[in-house]
Order: structure tokens, then C-alpha cells, then sequence
């Protein structure tokens, strides 16, 4: 086409669009734009830049303004308000083409109003719980003039060394993927095309929970099998959930870096798994297949990146300098770079946004939608849905108002910690609610006295006379310890596991005034906090727990919410032990129970080799009974085994309790887990009340890759495992197989 023409096809696109687009298939239109971009504006669409602040090494600022106004940039990343947002797409205004930019932000738990980080959030085992936060998120991050967000993170950790595991599910896939399709289903809402959907990312693709050592960026190393069973099912239901783009990650699996993967990318996901959005780097990935020596210079890192499937670079330009020499060359196929630029079009038309640049930089709804108070009463039920009760010996909890209480420790008064890493904190920092704030307004100032005690990472105990003094005054102590916001999160993976600085000297000399004391743990990650949790009668995990966490943490210390979270994650003795899963293998010599290593056993000399805290652990001020487990066979196609039981709040305050369904195959090759999660439920019952649960366990649940690495049901014995979590089986019971 000469230049005439071409100026006569956007002509006529422009007047004809509006007019024919209702009647055109999104595919359609898709082409429609396509077939008159230049190579430059394809490859621009497969650009992103970070904008205003950078959550990565910087690349070369470059003319980005420029860039936008003559359609080279796709997408921006980090960016926040409907001003910013406008100014952006007026830009793209300018240029030829007019394509609107998707606006991207890591918006990882909550907006504005920020809600439990996502570990937290899965302790609840609440899938209404989890999809809720996501919606309001994505309702107001929409307001923001943000239509993308880079979450879920769906990553599987079985190692609390990685600062990321505060971003995931914990350790589970079974839980992992229920979680991460409960975020995607709340991140799109009624669809994207809604005024108050965002497009959402699950990441890092893949195994990227696996860097060796817990050290973040490290390589992973792993079976195919490990890598199909355990990683990759968080990733699938999130595709089928309809998530809309994939992050590649910053290692390397098995030596190949993922952003160069093509077996995961181009195989698996849009092969196998027939994804149809589109898949972006991470932060500067494709530049650094060069410093993971995979390739020599940044044009075979774009040769790589575009060959493993990546559609879109986020920051790093090498797509930009690279891709239109490549494909001039013939070195790249350009139905390679028009199948990741239709990918990308598809989501700006599905997202609404080549009718209305605009649409997601409306002030008025800005301002309503951020300052809607329902969403700070909604984090308060999400937040005190997610702590965990390790440990309530003697009922110590829930807490009298009348008694006199001395709270100590570095965390009651911290409002940024209290958000934790991936929040937002610049917007909400001055309105989070403390523990402190949260029990003033509860007891008074005559039943409360404050002393910190320490700071979290000090080494001197110069505060603790003030804070023993405090305690003897009182009639209990409440200890508020953990982690500081930068401890966990990208690039804070940590050797050492246990309460950081003297906390822990901290608390035991507080024990040492024989006051009854809570200790209350806000953290990123599973901690080690032996002595506490053997000495101390009542402990709270209450991760971070966002803008209202004081408000959550005093609900469940006064009982006005009974806590029903269990632990998504296992919680070593200490960091030899790491890792450490609850579905291990049997091995040929397993460990004798808790006992010390016997000889020639797979234990420690110097460790029993459970955990602390096991998987799906966590307690309630209420108890419950399980009975009249029956197993039924069901001679459906589909179906082969109904497991129903009853549950009984045996206590006397209503609660809730999470039921859980795991199975082990007994015999088989290759050698299964000693269990699996397959199942979970979550109930309320008032004291007394009884309710029957019904499982249904089909073929798909008891399959597994067998050792040809096929998909396939093996017949023979399973035991079918009912319980409170995964270290109290309620019930066991074997179950045939037949061959099929
Ligand atoms: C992180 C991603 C994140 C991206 C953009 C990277 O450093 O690994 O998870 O989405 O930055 O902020």
C-alpha cells in the first residue's frame, strides 16, 4: 500500500468502525485494525513501559511520551488515577491508529482499601471470601484508571524462605487452584466490558515458588511430573476461570528461563490448554536471558522471547529494537508477531476500550468508588476471616473487656506493616486501623497501657523493663510481634525463619511476670517461634491483614468473630527442615512417627521431622464433631464415590469449620503422596447444630499422570481420608477402584 492508500483505509476505518462494529465479531475487528498496522505499530503494541515508578531495574528512560503519541507502547504499567489515566490516552490520540493503552498495575490485595495479603486470604478457605476481595479491588482499581492488574500470583511454595509466599496460596494445588480461580472469577466480575472489570494476570509461569534455597530469582529444578501435578493446576484454573493474560517468570526451569519456554508457553499453555489471551514478560525477563547466559545479545534474547510464545515485553525495549530488524531479515515470521498483536487486541476490544478511551477515567465515579465505606466493612470481615488460632490453652481467648489489659510489642501501633508488602501504602497509610486504636475503642483508656517493648528487627532489650512493668500492672498481656513490610515480598527471601530481633526474648520475659499472655504474629510468612508456641497459651497468625487489620485482630480477640481460618502452608520447626509439604512421598524407610531418627530411618538426628504447625490446621472457640461417615459407590460415568458425614458443634458459641477430604492411592506406580487434598467445605453451625457434607469424588480427582506420564485412573485400593485438617483425620476408610 502506498501512502495514499493507506491514509484512505484509516479514513474509512475511522468513520466506518463505529457504524459496523456492533455487527462485527471482536475477531473481525480485531483484523480489521490489524490489516492496516505498519510493523513498527504491531511491535509497538507488544511494548510496555512502566510509567511513573519503577518495581524493577529501570531501562533507559527513552522518549516514552513521544512513543505513545506516535503508536509504539501497547501498555503502560504503574500507574494510578483517572488524571494520569487520561493524560496517557489522549496521547494515543494523537497517534495514526488511535489504539488505546492498557494500563497495568500490580494490584495484588486490594486498591485503595487493602485487604489481607493473599496467603492470608486462603488461610480463610473461603472462596466467596477470596473472589469478594478481588471484586472490590478490581472495582475500584477501575475507578483508578487501572484496567489490569499483574495478579493472581498462583505460585505453589512448599518453601516459606521465599519473601513471595506472603503473594500465593501456600503450598497446595488443590487449594492453590480453587484460590486462584476465585481470584479471577473476582477480578472480571460480570465480564470484561463491565465498567468494573480489569483484566487479571496469573503468574509467575512457571514453578517459580521452586527457586532452589528460597532464594528469589534461583533457578528451579524439578520433574515433569512435580511440575504437572503440583505447579501447574493453579495455572489451568485460572485459565478456565478466564484469566486474561500470563506473566512469564525470572528463572530458569530445568535451565530453560520461562520467558523463553516453549514448551510452557506455546505447548502447554496455548497448545494444550488452548489460551486464547496473551502472555507478558516480567519485568525486564527478556533482556535478562542475557545475564542468565542463555543468549549473547538482545537480539536473540527478542529471537527467543517471541519464539517461546512472550506477546508482550514489559520494560526492557528489546521487542522494540529488535522485532522489525528480525522480522525485515526473515529471521522472525510476522505471523508470529500478528498472532501476539491480535491477542492483544482482543483484550482492547473486550475491555471496551477502542470505543471509549476513556472509559476507565471517569473523576465522579473515582471519587465515589474510593471512597465507598463498604469496602472498609467488607475488608474488616475479609481480614478476620484470615487469622489463624494456633493456640487457645485453658480458653485464655476470647478476651473480657473489663479486665485490664497491657498490650506490647512493635506491630500495635504500625499502620504501613500492618498493610504488608504489594499494598499501596502511599495511598492508605494514614487510615489503617491499629491493634492499639482498635482496643482503645474498646476498653477505654483505664484498661489499656501501652509499651512497644522493642522494635522488630532490635537487638537491645533496653525497652523491656518498661514493657514487664506495664504487664505486672495488668491483668493480661497482648503481644503484637511479627514481621515488618519490607521482610517478605519480591527480594526478601530470608535464611532465618525465626521471629526477627529479641521479639521472642521479648514475650518470654513477659511470660516470666505469670500474667496470662496472647501473643498476636503479623508476618509475611510461616515464622519459627518455638519457644512461644510451647509456652505461650494463646497465639493468633494473623499475617497482614490490610487498612483494617486492628479492627480484625481485636473481632477475634474479644470474640466477636470466632476464627475459622486454617493454615494453607506448612510451619517447619526450623529452616533445616525446609522444605517441608504435607503430600511428601512415603519413601522406602519413612521416619517412626515424631520420634528422633532411628537408625537407618529418614529423619533427623537432631529433629523430630514434623512440622510445628501442620497443613489445614488452625482452632475455633467452638468444637466440633464428626460422625456417621458412610461411603457410598456411585455407578455413574463420571463419579465413582460419595463420602458424606455429619458435623456437630459440640461447643457453646456458633463457628465455622473447614472439612477436609484428602485420598491416597495404597499401591501404585509411580509412588503417590501419603495424602492429597481432593476436597473442602466450609460451614457455619450454631452450638448443638448438626449438617450432613456430601463429597463426590470423581474420576479426575483419584487420576494422576501414571509412569508413563500419562493422564489415567489405576485401579485398585485408596484410602479415602475425612478430617479437620491435615494432621487430624477424622475418619479413614479404604475404597476399590475397578478397572475401568
Ligand atoms: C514482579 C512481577 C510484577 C512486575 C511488575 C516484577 O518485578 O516479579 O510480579 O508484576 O514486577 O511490577
Amino acid at each position: 500500500m502506498n501512502h495514499k492508500s493507506i491514509l484512505i483505509a484509516i479514513i474509512s476505518f475511522c468513520l466506518s468502525f463505529q457504524l459496523s462494529a456492533q455487527n462485527k465479531t471482536i475477531d473481525e475487528k480485531v483484523d480489521s485494525v490489524l490489516r492496516l498496522m505498519t510493523l513498527e505499530e504491531k511491535v509497538g503494541q507488544m511494548t510496555q513501559y512502566a510509567s511513573f515508578w519503577s518495581t524493577g531495574p529501570k531501562s533507559p528512560e527513552g522518549d516514552k511520551l513521544k512513543d505513545i503519541a506516535e503508536g509504539r507502547v501497547g501498555s503502560l504499567l504503574n500507574i494510578v488515577g483517572t488524571d494520569k489515566a487520561r493524560t496517557m490516552q489522549e496521547l494515543t490520540q494523537k497517534s495514526r491508529l488511535k489504539i488505546p493503552l492498557i494500563l497495568g498495575l500490580d494490584v495484588i490485595h486490594g486498591f485503595k482499601t487493602t485487604f489481607p495479603i493473599p496467603i492470608a486470604e486462603a488461610s480463610s478457605w473461603d472462596m466467596n471470601v477470596v473472589e469478594q476481595s478481588a471484586r472490590i479491588a478490581a472495582t475500584e482499581a477501575s475507578a483508578g484508571g487501572v484496567n489490569w492488574t499483574f495478579a493472581p500470583m498462583v505460585d505453589i511454595t512448599r518453601d516459606p524462605r521465599w519473601g513471595r509466599v506472603m503473594e500465593g496460596a501456600g503450598e497446595d494445588p488443590y487449594l492453590g487452584a480453587r484460590v486462584a480461580a476465585a481470584r479471577v472469577k473476582g477480578f472480571i466480575g460480570a465480564g470484561l466490558g463491565s465498567k468494573d472489570a480489569i483484566m487479571c494476570t496469573a503468574k509467575h509461569f512457571a514453578a517459580y515458588g521452586a527457586g532452589i534455597g528460597g532464594r528469589e530469582y534461583n533457578s528451579a529444578d524439578m520433574s515433569e511430573r512435580t511440575l504437572h501435578e503440583i505447579y501447574l493446576p493453579p495455572f489451568k484454573a485460572a485459565v478456565e476461570a478466564g484469566v486474561s493474560t500470563i506473566m512469564n517468570s525470572l528463572h530458569d526451569l530445568n535451565g530453560i528461563p520461562t520467558t523463553g519456554n516453549s514448551y510452557l508457553v506455546r505447548k502447554v499453555l496455548k497448545g494444550d490448554w488452548n489460551f486464547q489471551g496473551f502472555v507478558i514478560s516480567d519485568w525486564g525477563s527478556i533482556a535478562e536471558l542475557m545475564t542468565h547466559t542463555y543468549v549473547k545479545d538482545s537480539i536473540e534474547a527478542a529471537w527467543v522471547a517471541i519464539h517461546g510464545g512472550t506477546d508482550m515485553d514489559m520494560e526492557c525495549r528489546a521487542y522494540r529494537n529488535q522485532l522489525p530488524a528480525l522480522v525485515a531479515s526473515g529471521k522472525v515470521d510476522i505471523a508470529l508477531i500478528d498472532d501476539a498483536v491480535r491477542r492483544i487486541l482482543r483484550k482492547k476490544f473486550e475491555l471496551g476500550l477502542f470505543g471509549n478511551p476513556y472509559k476507565f477515567c471517569d473523576e465522579g465515579r473515582e471519587k465515589q468508588v474510593l471512597s465507598n465505606p463498604q469496602h472498609r466493612i467488607i475488608a474488616r470481615d475479609v481480614a478476620k476471616r484470615s487469622i489463624v488460632l494456633l493456640k487457645n490453652t485453658g480458653s485464655i481467648l476470647p478476651l473480657k473487656s473489663t479486665k485490664k489489659i497491657a498490650l506490647i510489642g512493635p506491630l500495635a501501633t504500625s499502620k504501613t506493616d500492618m498493610l504488608g508488602s504489594w499494598s499501596l501504602a502511599k495511598f492508605d497509610d494514614g487510615e489503617v486501623a491499629t491493634l492499639y486504636d482498635a482496643l482503645l475503642k474498646r476498653v477505654g483508656k483505664e484498661h489499656l497501657v501501652y509499651a512497644k517493648g522493642c522494635g522488630v528487627e532490635d537487638t537491645s532489650r533496653v525497652g523491656f523493663n518498661q514493657a514487664i512493668e506495664a504487664a505486672k500492672a495488668a491483668d493480661l498481656v497482648v503481644v503484637s510481634v511479627g514481621e515488618k513490610r519490607e521482610m517478605s515480598g519480591e527480594a526478601a527471601s530470608r535464611s532465618n525463619l525465626q521471629l526477627p530481633g529479641v521479639q521472642e526474648q521479648l514475650i518470654k520475659a513477659l511470660y516470666e511476670t505469670g500474667k496470662p499472655v496472647v501473643v498476636l504474629i503479623n508476618a509475611g510468612r510461616p515464622l519459627v517461634f518455638n519457644w512461644t508456641a510451647d509456652h505461650v497459651p494463646a497465639i493468633l497468625y494473623a499475617w497482614w491483614l490490610g487498612s483494617e487489620a486492628g479492627n480484625a485482630m481485636a473481632d477475634v480477640l474479644f470474640g466477636d468473630y470466632n476464627p475459622s481460618a486454617k493454615l494453607p502452608i506448612t510451619f517447619p520447626r526450623n529452616e533445616g527442615q525446609v522444605p517441608i509439604y504435607y503430600n511428601h512421598h512415603h519413601t522406602g524407610r519413612p521416619p517412626l512417627g515424631d520420634s528422633n531418627s532411628a537408625e537407618y530411618k529418614g529423619g533427623y538426628l537432631d529433629l523430630v521431622y514434623s512440622p510445628k504447625f501442620h497443613f489445614g490446621y488452625g482452632l475455633s472457640y467452638t468444637t466440633f464433631e464428626y460422625s456417621d461417615f458412610i461411603i457410598t459407590p456411585l455407578n455413574d460415568d463420571d463419579n465413582l464415590i460419595k463420602v458424606s458425614f455429619t458435623i456437630t458443634n459440640t461447643g457453646k458459641v456458633a463457628g465455622e469449620e473447614v472439612a477436609q477430604l484428602y485420598i491416597r492411592d495404597r499401591v501404585s506406580m509411580p509412588v503417590r503422596p501419603v495424602m492429597e487434598l481432593k476436597g473442602f467445605t466450609k460451614l457455619m453451625l450454631q452450638p448443638s447444630e448438626k449438617q450432613i457434607v456430601e463429597f463426590i469424588l470423581n474420576k479426575e480427582k483419584l487420576s494422576y499422570y501414571d509412569k508413563d506420564m500419562k493422564w489415567a485412573l489405576e485401579p485398585g485400593t485408596f484410602e479415602i481420608m475425612v478430617g479437620a485438617a491435615s494432621n487430624d483425620i477424622k475418619f479413614k476408610v479404604n475404597f476399590e477402584v475397578p478397572k475401568q
